[in-house]
């Protein structure tokens, strides 16, 4: 079995997408994280007995406290999936090459901190580019700046708000993130030559 954590902090689409995708695969989402009490996300991992942990990032215990639950859960895959905080290094130590994170934009374009949610849509909108789309890369210690795994592209040539846009690339998410992480299920993602390699 493949053993996810998943990160969140929003309604949970994502988390729901990658839910519904990999059930016929050996793959279980063993627990979710959120640094929010209420949100879609926590509702829909309890609705699905999945096993929520809360962290604080003003507390660096709870996360030393959580990594131990994710070593006890033998966790082989930490996915951020509109998690809204910064990773701490020590949890980026501790998974190095094995935390992703999906962002709505094609980058290194539109990242960064405060890079986030509508704030990507609306500047990418205001720039005028004719294309944006997904990007799922692995999380090191600086906002959005990993190894670039995989990424999705939507025709933004005639949209009319950054709320279509942020439609388009979200479907483009749902599809992304689950195929990314079954191709790393299947330990079919590999670094060469400084670069992360999807294997057909
Ligand atoms: C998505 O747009 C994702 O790219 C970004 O945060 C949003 C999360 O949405 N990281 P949801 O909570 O998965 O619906």
């Amino acid at each position: 079995m493949f053993n996810l954590a998943v990160f969140v902090s929003g309604r949970g689409s994502n988390l729901r997408s990658l839910f519904d995708k990999i059930r016929e695969d050996e793959i279980k989402i063993c627990a979710v994280i959120s640094d929010k009490k209420k949100c879609g996300a926590v509702e829909f991992a309890i609705q699905n007995s999945i096993p929520v942990f809360f962290v604080d990032n003003n507390d660096e215990q709870s996360y030393f406290l959580l990594i131990e639950e994710l070593k006890k859960l033998s966790i082989d895959l930490i996915v951020l999936a509109g998690f809204l905080k910064k990773i701490p290094d020590v949890l980026v130590d501790e998974f190095e090459n094995k935390i992703i994170n999906i962002h709505p934009a094609l980058l290194p374009s539109f990242g960064g901190k405060g890079m986030y949610g509508m704030n990507v849509h609306r500047a990418v909108f205001n720039s005028s580019v004719k294309w944006s789309g997904a990007t799922v890369h692995f999380v090191n210690k600086v906002y959005d700046e990993g190894k670039i795994i995989a990424q999705a592209v939507v025709d933004i040539s005639n949209v009319n708000s950054p709320e279509e846009i942020a439609e388009k690339v979200l479907e483009k998410e749902h599809e992304l993130l689950p195929f990314v992480v079954k191709k790393i299920a299947e330990s079919k993602v590999v670094i060469k030559d400084n670069r992360a390699i999807v294997i057909d």
